[in-house]
C-alpha cells in the first residue's frame, strides 16, 4: 500500500498533507511521537555519483525529498522540524556547489513560499545568516515575516550554521549585556543562554535523524540536542521518503526516555 503511495511519486505529482487516519499513519503513537525532529539531510552527492550524475543533481533532489517530509511533519502535528541545510564548514566546497546551493535556496524560497504560508508553516532561519548573500538574506527575511504570524509547525532551517558558533554568539551576546551592566554574571543561567539562542522559543530537540550512514553530530544543534534520542539509515536523502520518517517516528515511540533519571518518562 505504502509503494502504491509513494512508488509513483513523479516530478508531476503533488504529494499533500496526509490526514490523520491516513494509512501512511496507521502504526504511530499519536501520544508518543518528538514534539521537535532535527534532520541532517545526508548523501545528496553520493545518491547523485551512485547515478552517474552531478552532485548538484542530488541537492536538487533533495528539495523535493525536503518538501515531502514538510509536508509529512505538518500532518504528524510536530511542534518544530530543524534541518541542516548549511554548515559553517561547507564553504570548504568548490565554489560552484557552494554557488548551487545558496541559488537552490533562493529558488527553493521563490516557489514554495506561498505553499507553506497555505500551509500555516512558521520559518525561521537559524546560523550566521549575515554570512549569506545579501538578496538571500533579504528572502529570508522576508519568508520569515511573511510567515511570523502562523501557528502551524516551526520549520528552522539552519544555513551557515555551526553549533559551536551559535553557542558562542550566545555567550557574546550574555557578556555584552554583563559589561554593560543590564545583567549580573552569575544570574546567567540555562534558560538565560537558551534564549540567547537561535533556536529561542523552540523546544528541546526530541529526535536527531542522520541519512545515509554517518553516525555523529557534525556540530549541528550541540545544546539543544542535550537530551535528544538519534536515528541513522542508510538511506541517502533523496531517496528518504515520508514512508522512512513515519519508521523514525515508530522506533521514537519505543525508546525509553530516562533523562537521567530511573523512571521511563
Ligand atoms: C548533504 O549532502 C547535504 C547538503 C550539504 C545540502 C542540503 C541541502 C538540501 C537537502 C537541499 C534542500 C535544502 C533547502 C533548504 C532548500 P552531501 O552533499 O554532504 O552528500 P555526500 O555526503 O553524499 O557528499
Amino acid at each position: 500500500m505504502l509503494k502504491k503511495l509513494f512508488g509513483g511519486l513523479g516530478s508531476a505529482e503533488q504529494f499533500e498533507i496526509p490526514e490523520h487516519d491516513s494509512p501512511l499513519f496507521q502504526d504511530i503513537q499519536w501520544d508518543r511521537l518528538p514534539r521537535h525532529v532535527a534532520v541532517i539531510m545526508d548523501g545528496n552527492g553520493r545518491w547523485a555519483t551512485g547515478k552517474g550524475l552531478l552532485r548538484t543533481a542530488g541537492h536538487k533532489a533533495g528539495v523535493k525529498t525536503l518538501k515531502n517530509i514538510l509536508k509529512t511533519a505538518i500532518g504528524l502535528n510536530l511542534d518544530a522540524l530543524t534541518v541542516y541545510a548549511f554548515s559553517t564548514e561547507n564553504w570548504k566546497r568548490p565554489r560552484p556547489e557552494v554557488d548551487f546551493l545558496m541559488q537552490l535556496f533562493a529558488d527553493y524560497l521563490t516557489k514554495e513560499l506561498q505553499e507553506m504560508h497555505a500551509d500555516n508553516v512558521q520559518i525561521h532561519f537559524i546560523g550566521r545568516i549575515d554570512g549569506l548573500p545579501a538578496s538571500l538574506q533579504k528572502q529570508m527575511r522576508e519568508a520569515e515575516a511573511l510567515m511570523c504570524h502562523n501557528t502551524g509547525v516551526k520549520f528552522n532551517v539552519a544555513a551557515n550554521y555551526g553549533g559551536q558558533d551559535e553557542i558562542l554568539r550566545a555567550v557574546q551576546s550574555l557578556a555584552a549585556r554583563a559589561a554593560a551592566g543590564e545583567i549580573q554574571p552569575e544570574q546567567i543561567d540555562e534558560a538565560m543562554l537558551e534564549n540567547a539562542l537561535d533556536t529561542r522559543g523552540n523546544l528541546p530537540v526530541d529526535l536527531v535523524i542522520r541519512t545515509s550512514g554517518d553516525e555523529r553530530l557534525s556540530n549541528f544543534l550541540l545544546w539543544q540536542s542535550a537530551y535528544a534520542e538519534f536515528y541513522f539509515t542508510d538511506v541517502n536523502w533523496p531517496d528518504f521518503t515520508p514512508e522512512d520518517f513515519v519508521k523514525a517516528m515508530i522506533d521514537f515511540a519505543g525508546r525509553n526516555r530516562r533523562f537521567g533519571g530511573l523512571q521511563n518518562k
